[in-house]
């Protein structure tokens, strides 16, 4: 028997952030839109976000927050979908949101996340998009359009939008399927990695780390150009946070990253200061003012001189100050995939037209969201990548 062929203007393949948005504003544009998604869930990222209140998008979104080969890439799609829009349809829908911090969106309420999926639902339902969940993709051929056998039979399209996602947190149903599209088609792909991801270490360094296993401190994190001040939190394999988190996206295998314990002033000004006042006591005292005692023990036993204040040079402190504000650390390596809020680098944009998504060498090609080689910092941006970028393809395919 032959298998049943249907035809639609546009196949999206994945019910993610940005395949959603991208299927609604197909939708409404007159477009007969199918959106594929191989799990049971519709949106299991968003769900989960933010704690399960869903960061959806930040306040200061500004290009240069997103890393990508082409840093000037993801400015056209975040000024045409804007962070505004999507608070205006968030207000639209009467979900109830705050500010927790940086500009940093939320829903309010436990589980609240799932308000954020409904609405996209409703979105793309009032667009007259069909949804199918539970159908696998084995196969995607071109010629006179698209064609893509799945497990409920022969599909035809004049427009694909892969919005499959990235690698992170491969039990939410995340998989390679769009670099393999990508290899496919001949579009190239920056090699992918793990990012917004906690640190590991090893030898000397995990020794001293481990025992503070919980401690949560704020503290300045430095690599590859970038500096992050927010909070470090010590785990039993390194170190994770904001601060660090923020600072994976940007830190190479390899690298050393910096962390400063002081981040709010001059460690060796305040040194000296409680030098004056307490002449008998040792360096730890001084630390043990401005952070917790378990972590000015650790810094005071690696890099604090052995005499009292009174009897040690102020030089000898400058440095002590210096080396206490600058701790050089090299991990041994991330938490993988497994613990990555995202997946840096994905389809380069070289291949892609900035202004819709698609595949310039390919038209009716084209990749949204988090596949592609934009990466958001911590804090709503990647969601806002996702709106941006599902979008712009969704006004073009
Ligand atoms: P997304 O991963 O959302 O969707 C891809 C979809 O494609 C999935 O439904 C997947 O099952 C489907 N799929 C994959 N392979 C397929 C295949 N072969 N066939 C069919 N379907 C397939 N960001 C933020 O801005 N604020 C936040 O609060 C958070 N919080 C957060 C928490 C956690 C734990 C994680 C892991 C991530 C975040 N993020 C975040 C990041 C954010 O979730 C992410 O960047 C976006 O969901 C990316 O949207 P996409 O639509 O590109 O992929």
């Amino acid at each position: 028997m032959k298998p049943t062929e249907q035809v639609f203007d546009v196949v999206v393949i994945g019910a993610g952030a940005a395949g959603l948005m991208a299927a609604a504003v197909a939708g409404r544009r007159g477009r007969r839109v199918l959106v594929l998604e191989h799990t049971q869930t519709i949106g299991a990222k968003i769900l989960i976000s933010g704690g399960g209140r869903c960061n959806f998008t930040n306040l200061n979104i500004k290009p240069d927050r997103f890393l990508s080969q082409n840093k000037h890439f993801a400015k056209s799609a975040l000024a045409r979908y804007t962070q505004d829009d999507f608070i205006a349809l968030v207000r639209q829908h009467r979900i109830a949101f705050y500010e927790k911090t940086l500009g940093q969106l939320f829903c309010e309420g436990i589980g609240a996340a799932k308000l954020i999926v409904k609405m996209l639902v409703e979105e793309a339902a009032a667009a007259g998009v069909r949804i199918q969940p539970d159908t696998a993709i084995k196969a995607i051929s071109h010629a006179d359009g698209f064609t893509l056998e799945t497990s409920s039979g022969l599909i035809k399209a004049a427009s694909v939008i892969v919005a499959t996602g990235g690698l992170s947190i491969p039990k939410l149903g995340a998989t390679s399927f769009a670099y393999r599209i990508a290899e496919q088609f001949r579009v190239p792909v920056v090699a992918p990695r793990a990012a917004l991801v906690p640190l590991v270490f090893g030898g000397e360094d995990l020794a001293w780390m481990a025992p503070l296993s919980g401690l949560s401190v704020d503290a300045v994190a430095r690599s590859g150009g970038a500096a992050f001040q927010e909070g470090l939190l010590f785990t039993h394999r390194g170190l994770s946070g904001p601060s660090i988190l923020q600072i994976s996206s940007y830190w190479r295998r390899g690298e050393a990253i910096t962390v400063d314990f002081f981040p709010t002033g001059r460690l060796s000004e305040h040194v000296l200061a409680f030098k004056q006042g307490h002449p008998k006591a040792f360096a730890k005292a001084a630390l043990s003012a401005l952070v917790p005692d378990r972590l000015a023990d650790v810094l005071a036993t690696r890099f604090a001189p052995d005499s009292r204040l009174g009897d040690t040079k102020d030089t000898t402190l400058q440095a002590f100050a210096a080396a206490a504000q600058a701790v050089s650390l090299v991990p041994t390596g991330d938490e993988g995939y497994a613990k990555a809020e995202v997946t840096a680098g994905g389809i380069s944009t070289e291949a892609l037209d900035q202004k819709t998504m698609q595949v310039k060498a390919l038209p009716g090609l084209y990749f949204v969201g988090e596949a592609v080689d934009v990466t958001g910092w911590l804090g709503g941006y990647n969601f806002q990548w996702a709106w941006s970028s599902g979008w712009v393809a969704g006004s073009a395919a």
